[in-house]
């Protein structure tokens, strides 16, 4: 059912230092910080071969990462994001299978415009994942 890991996302306390690290020190290809209020959180995109890393930073006052990174000062891995062609379809087995999805259970757009939802951690080995609805004709080959 899960295809390619889209991203991981990590909570960070300080979004210079980490894009920097992952800039200068990794030496990654890095976006300018994208400001996604409805999502209460500020962006900078890590573009990997493979995969995105996504650097979260809290943005407004009920950003959904202020509680992760008041239990985790130093910043940490907050979830990892799997696409799915059918997100409809995903949720309906995944339910089925007494997995929980987080708030109303309706798909939400995410930050890249596409339909997603987030899954308990508490299924998922203490790990909060988000599943994202790309169609097969948007992935590249
Ligand atoms: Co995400």
């Amino acid at each position: 059912m899960i295809g390619r890991l889209n991203h991981v996302a990590i909570a960070v306390p300080n979004l210079e230092k980490a894009t920097e690290r992952y800039h200068l020190t990794l030496g990654a290809e890095v976006s300018e910080p994208q400001a996604l209020p409805d999502h209460g959180v500020t962006v900078v995109f890590v573009q990997l071969e493979n995969t995105k890393i996504e650097l979260l930073h809290p943005l407004g006052e009920n950003s959904p990462i202020t509680g992760f990174l008041a239990r985790h000062p130093e910043g940490g891995i907050h979830h990892m994001c799997f696409e799915v062609n059918d997100l409809a379809d995903a949720a309906a087995r995944l339910v089925a299978s007494g997995a929980r999805i987080l708030g109303d259970g309706k798909p939400k757009v995410g930050a890249h415009g596409l339909p997603v939802l987030f899954l308990h951690p508490k299924d998922f080995d203490g790990t909060l994942i988000e599943l994202e609805e790309v169609k097969p004709e948007m992935q590249p080959a």
